[in-house]
């Protein structure tokens, strides 16, 4: 049967498959329903606090320490916050915005943003009215020679986004290298300028092992930049992602001034969550075998997706990123062709992350981006929404399906 003509039967087929948002399937989230059990009538924390009640925005101690082993820095560095660390790097953005437009109130601040990259970073920037300049990606990381150019060139720069470790969604891990001269960056300008850490993948490996990431804030304390990085992780992809913890880790005198922002914003973050997660996250260990029970279920779905791309890039349609951690296969088509595919694909009913999204302002220059995201779905409507995918590729470039 030619591509038309299987593209014929997925429009009768009535599908309803969705391989947009990298959210833990069912079987995910049942691995953490034993932390329900951790309360059970404890609310005390180890310091005496109870949890049910005000106060303590910075978290308690147990919680600040998990923060503190996601972010490989000291617990005196963490703030432990609410269910999501993007409401925190939009808080924390918020409050530097502030404090830029009263510094220099006739300049607009631009951002660096890494791409295909993480489509919320770029939500919050055109909300803060932040103007986005894009840097491209090498198999270092981030490019850094043009971002140290482009930072030479532009004092409207105020701040760089960075997802340091299995990239959303290329998959990158940045290299010690980059690493470094990430840190060293705020040296280079006059004004405040940003290193907003995403860490959100921090140990989130499909693979025994994974090239490990070297520590920014060590590095930028010795660079004499600390005062200028920000880190964040979660554990909405370790817990449960709608009732995980979100940390924030920041040099001591800016975790102070950052809690002073938030003061009138809260009274304290929800403690009870706090707890449950560090009894339940408890130690080093713990947390290493929970996420190789996510790594069982995780590894087989994208061993899949690369497999079902294959004729694609045996025929020259495509290439995509095989990742060894995180949540994403980045697919670059050959032709600019995303935006006919995911046109493609959702009139048969197979929802994809809409083309342009790993592009701030959606604008993917070239369309050729598409963000898989197979976490979600089972195995059979994972294989059915990848054979859609394939099949509208080989439509939209003309070229036939080999059977
Ligand atoms: C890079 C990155 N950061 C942050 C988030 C969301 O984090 P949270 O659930 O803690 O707000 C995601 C979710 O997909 C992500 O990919």
């Amino acid at each position: 049967m030619d591509t038309d003509a299987i593209y014929e039967q997925y429009l009768k087929a009535g599908l309803k498959l969705d391989l947009t948002r990298g959210k833990p399937c069912p079987e995910q989230l049942a691995l953490s329903e034993a932390m329900d059990q951790t309360i059970a009538g404890n609310f005390f924390a180890e310091d005496g606090t109870d949890t049910r009640n005000y106060g303590g925005i910075l978290g308690i101690d147990e919680a600040r320490k998990l923060g503190a082993r996601l972010l490989d820095v000291d617990a005196q560095n963490v703030l432990a916050g609410g269910n999501s660390s993007l409401t925190l790097m939009y808080q924390f953005l918020l409050w530097r915005r502030q404090i830029w437009r009263q510094q220099d109130p006739n300049t607009r601040p631009k951002f660096l943003c890494v791409v295909p990259g993480y489509d919320r970073h770029f939500t919050i920037c055109e909300h803060l009215d932040i103007d986005m300049v894009t840097v491209g990606f090498n198999d270092q990381g981030p490019d850094m020679d043009r971002i140290e150019a482009l930072l030479d060139a532009d004092p409207a720069l105020r701040g760089i986004w960075c997802v340091p470790k299995h990239s959303n969604p290329t998959g990158h891990t940045y290299s010690n290298e980059t690493v470094q001269r990430l840190a060293e960056l705020p040296n280079r300008c006059q004004q405040e300028f940003v290193v907003m850490w995403d860490n959100a993948y921090a140990v989130h490996d499909l693979v025994a092992q994974t090239q490990p990431l070297a520590n920014l804030l060590k590095s930028a304390v010795q660079a004499g930049t600390a005062h200028s990085m920000a880190l964040f992780a979660s554990t909405s992809k370790i817990t449960f992602s709608g009732a995980g913890l979100a940390f924030c880790g920041l040099s001591q005198t800016q975790l102070k001034a950052f809690e002073a922002f938030l003061a009138p914003q809260m009274i304290g973050f929800d403690k009870v969550n706090q707890l449950r997660h560090a009894r339940f996250l408890k130690d080093a260990e713990t947390l290493a075998k929970h996420m190789m029970a996510h790594q069982a279920i995780l590894a087989p779905k994208f061993a899949r997706v690369h497999e079902k791309l294959q004729p694609l890039a045996e025929a020259g349609l495509a290439t995509f990123s095989q990742p060894v951690g995180g949540y994403f296969v980045s697919l670059d088509l050959t032709r600019a062709s995303a935006k006919s595919v995911v046109a493609l694909a959702n009139a048969v009913g197979v929802t994809l992350t809409p083309a342009g999204a790993t592009f701030p302002y959606g604008n993917d220059p070239d369309d050729k981006n598409i963000r898989i995201a197979p976490s979600f779905p089972d195995m059979m409507a994972l294989d059915q929404a990848l054979d859609v995918l394939v099949c509208c590729i080989f439509k939209a470039s003309e070229q036939p399906k080999p059977s």
